[in-house]
C-alpha cells in the first residue's frame, strides 16, 4: 500500500498533532487547558440554531444541495458585503459557497497550479495554503512576515524569476497567527504586484469581524483593482461560533469563482441546505451576537496581554483576531517552550514553528477557552514557569 508521492511528506494536520499531545497529557491525569486551536468555545447564536432545526424538517433540504450554493445563500453573502464594505457582488457569478473556507483554500491550488508553478505563501501562515499547493504538485515560495514590517510581506524582495513563475499569492489579514492587520495601501501594493506578474491573489479574511479598540478591518475587495486580480475567502466559523457547521464562501473575480465552483461540483456536493438557511439567518439577522463576541474576546485579550506583560513580556494590544503571538523567552525554541508550558502548567500553546520557519521563536495563544479557564492558565504559568529572561 505505497502512498502516492504527493502525500508521503504530508504530516498530520498541525492541530491533529497537538491533539495527540493533549490526549497523552490527559491520559497521565493532567487537567489540560488548551489554548491551541482557534475554535470558539461559545455556542452558535440561538436564532441560527433555531433556523437549522426548522429547516432540518423540510424534506426539500434532504436532497443534494446546489453545488455552488443556494441562490439565497449567495445573495446573503453579497448583501453582507454591500452592508459591511460597500462592495457590490453579483451573487450568481461572484460568490461560491464553500464547506468552510479551508476546503476552498486547498482547492484553489488545483484550479491554477501545474507542476513547476509557484504559489507565494505567507510565513508564518495557516498551514493549508502550502499543503494545497503541495497536493497540486506545485511549489510554495515563502514570504517572510517579519515583526519589524508589521508582519506584512515585502514584495520588493521576491526575486523576479520567482514572481514570474508564481500563479497564486495567499494573503491573510487580520492575520493568523500574528494578529497583524493590513490597510488599503498594503492591498494596493499587492494588487500592483499581482498585475505586474499576472498572479491571482487569494485573500483569507476569516477573522474580518473580530476587531477591537475602534479598529475595523477593510475588505481586500474594497481596494481598486482587487476584483481584477483576486478573490476573498470568508467564513461563518469564527464570526458566529460555527466551526463545526462548515459554511464559508469565496467572493470576487468571476472567472476565478467559476473555476473554483467547477472543481467543487466535481469533487463535493455542497453544504447541507438547512445549514445554508441557518447561515443566511446569521448573515441577515441581528448582529448583536457579533458585538457580544467581540466584547468577550477583547476582555480575554486584555487578560492575556496584561498577564503575560506582568510575567516580563512587553506586548502591545492586538487590534484583531482571536490570537496573541508572543516571542518565546530567551533560551527557548518554540517547541521547547511549548513543551515546558505543557509539562509545568498543563497548558497547551501552539509552537510558532508549526506555521513555518519564520514562526520559530514565537508561540500562539488562542482566546477561545472560557474566561475563567484562560485566567487559570495564566495563573498556572505565572506560578510554575519561574523567572523567565527576555
Ligand atoms: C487555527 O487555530 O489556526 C484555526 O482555527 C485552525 C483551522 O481553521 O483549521
Amino acid at each position: 500500500m505505497e502512498e502516492a508521492k504527493r502525500i508521503q511528506s504530508l504530516p498530520p494536520y498541525l492541530f491533529a498533532r497537538i491533539d495527540e499531545k493533549i490526549t497523552a497529557a490527559k491520559a497521565k491525569g493532567v487537567d489540560v487547558i488548551s489554548l491551541g486551536i482557534g475554535d470558539p468555545d461559545r455556542p452558535t447564536p440561538e436564532h441560527i440554531i433555531r433556523k437549522l432545526a426548522e429547516e432540518a424538517y423540510n424534506p426539500a433540504n434532504h436532497r443534494y444541495p446546489s453545488y455552488v450554493g443556494m441562490p439565497e445563500y449567495r445573495q446573503a453573502v453579497s448583501d453582507y458585503y454591500q452592508r459591511r464594505f460597500n462592495v457590490e457582488l453579483d451573487g450568481k457569478k461572484e460568490v461560491v459557497a464553500l464547506i468552510g473556507s479551508k476546503e476552498g483554500i486547498a482547492h484553489i491550488a488545483w484550479c491554477y497550479l501545474n507542476p513547476g508553478d509557484i504559489a507565494l505563501v505567507p510565513d508564518p501562515g495557516y498551514p493549508v495554503y502550502s499543503v494545497g499547493v503541495m497536493l497540486a504538485g506545485a511549489e510554495s515560495y515563502r514570504m517572510p512576515l517579519l515583526e519589524e514590517n508589521g508582519f506584512l510581506p515585502d514584495f520588493d524582495i521576491i526575486p523576479a524569476d520567482v514572481a514570474a513563475r508564481a500563479k497564486l499569492m495567499f494573503l491573510n489579514y487580520p492575520n493568523n497567527p500574528t494578529g497583524a492587520t493590513a490597510d488599503a495601501a498594503f492591498y494596493s501594493k499587492a494588487i500592483a504586484f499581482a498585475k505586474k506578474y499576472d498572479i491571482i491573489i487569494c485573500h483569507d479574511a476569516a477573522y474580518q469581524e473580530i476587531y477591537f479598540d475602534g479598529y475595523k478591518p477593510i475588505s481586500f475587495l474594497e481596494v481598486e483593482g482587487a476584483k481584477d486580480v483576486g478573490i476573498e475567502f470568508g467564513s461563518m466559523s469564527k464570526t458566529y461560533n460555527m466551526t463545526g457547521w462548515r459554511a464559508g464562501w469565496a467572493v470576487g473575480n468571476a472567472r476565478v469563482i467559476e473555476a473554483l465552483g467547477r472543481i467543487k461540483s466535481n469533487v463535493d456536493s455542497g453544504i447541507f441546505q438547512a445549514v445554508q438557511a441557518a447561515a443566511v439567518a446569521g448573515l441577515l439577522g441581528s448582529q448583536d451576537c457579533v458585538a457580544e463576541m467581540r466584547a468577550v474576546y477583547r476582555e480575554r485579550r486584555d487578560f492575556v496581554i496584561d498577564g503575560l506583560n506582568a510575567m516580563g513580556w512587553n506586548l502591545k494590544k492586538t487590534l484583531a483576531t482571536i490570537y496573541v503571538w508572543p516571542r518565546v523567552p530567551a533560551g527557548f525554541t518554540s517547541s521547547s517552550f511549548a513543551e515546558l508550558v505543557l509539562e509545568k502548567a498543563g497548558v497547551v500553546i501552539t509552537p510558532g514553528n508549526g506555521y513555518g520557519e519564520c514562526g520559530e521563536g514565537y508561540f500562539r495563544i488562542s482566546l477561545t477557552v472560557p474566561t475563567e479557564r484562560l485566567l487559570e492558565a495564566l495563573d498556572r504559568m505565572r506560578a510554575s514557569l519561574g523567572r523567565l529572561k527576555f
